[in-house]
């Protein structure tokens, strides 16, 4: 049995930078995977597609203050770095990890933002007004450290894949984006480091977002065009769960995001829903081809 080299950590730029230079002057394909860390099997997709497709892989563990309310969970976001090298340590690649501090990345000088319009003002945006500024500052700051070929992110976070696909194009920042299917647990609940908050009666009520969701592409299927039907009967569903507080359930252009007043395919239904104090979001891309739709943890 072949033995994995255990991740080599970097928490300073200047180290980062200068192997990466290194590496890239020997023709090495780098991959870049941002996180905030908390890593599951979500996460360890990215990575896993980001090892077969570049020589060498950064995976940044980074909880970025910016992209939180004063409001939101920074303070009590899960901070996990030995378990997740662990984690890391057991997949097939070479694996760097770039885990600065908040001084680092934002030292007190700090004063430049990037802002993303139009797409930015709606849904998530509505909800989390500082969110996407956040969320493209220190990716943008990642791009430019690490100067890799391609960055890998999960299509949960659908909007902000396309805010920051926006921004690359934008900005003409020279990398390829990759987005990877959602990863879920074996009752169809989207994984994410934010599901470890949920109490055991609140896990058991956050199956209807993607219940909700796959409810949705069987009307599709079915040949339900009708936007506000669905959505109706997605948020009926959602709210069969005692303690579910819906933010949003819409239906929208994937390039747009505007509202959709007829299903098909390649349109997108996004989730915002909070159960008890946890804010849980899924999407769904309809298709008419539904089989290919839900990958569950063991698909390959
Ligand atoms: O998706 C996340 O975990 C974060 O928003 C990201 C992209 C790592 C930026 O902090």
């Amino acid at each position: 049995m072949s033995q994995q080299n255990a991740p080599i950590l970097f928490t300073g730029p200047d180290d980062l930078r200068q192997y990466i230079s290194r590496e890239k002057r020997m023709g090495k394909r780098i991959g870049l995977v941002p996180t905030m860390g908390a890593l599951h099997e979500g996460h360890l997709s990215l990575v896993r597609a980001s090892c077969e497709a570049c020589d060498i892989t950064v995976v940044s563990i980074f909880v970025n203050p910016t992209q939180f309310a004063p409001n939101e969970d920074f303070a009590k976001y899960p901070r996990t770095l030995a378990s997740d090298l662990e984690l890391l340590h057991s997949c097939n690649g070479t694996i760097v990890v770039f885990a600065p501090s908040v001084e680092t990345m934002y030292p007190s000088c700090f004063n430049t933002f990037v802002e993303v319009g139009g797409i930015t003002e709606r849904l998530e945006g509505e909800y989390r007004p500082t969110h996407f500024r956040g969320v493209a500052t220190i990716v943008l700051k990642l791009f430019l450290l690490v100067q890799q070929d391609v960055a890998f992110f999960g299509q949960k976070d659908f909007q902000q894949c396309a805010v920051i696909k926006k921004m690359v194009s934008d900005l003409n920042v020279p990398t390829q984006i990759t987005v990877c299917p959602i990863i879920r647990e074996p009752d169809g609940l989207a994984m994410s480091s934010r599901n470890k908050y949920l109490s055991q009666e609140e896990r058991k009520q956050a199956v209807v977002l993607s219940e909700s969701l796959l409810l949705a592409q069987k009307m599709f299927s079915h040949g339900e065009k009708d936007t506000d039907t669905v959505c109706r009967k997605v948020r009926e569903h959602i709210l069969t769960a005692r303690d579910a507080k819906i933010d949003y359930a819409a239906i929208v252009d994937p390039e747009t995001f505007e509202d959709c007043t007829e299903l098909a395919s390649g349109v997108v239904i996004l989730l915002a829903v909070r159960i008890g104090a946890t804010r849980l979001i899924d999407n769904i891309i309809l298709n008419y081809s539904h089989s290919l739709i839900f990958c569950h943890k063991k698909c390959p």
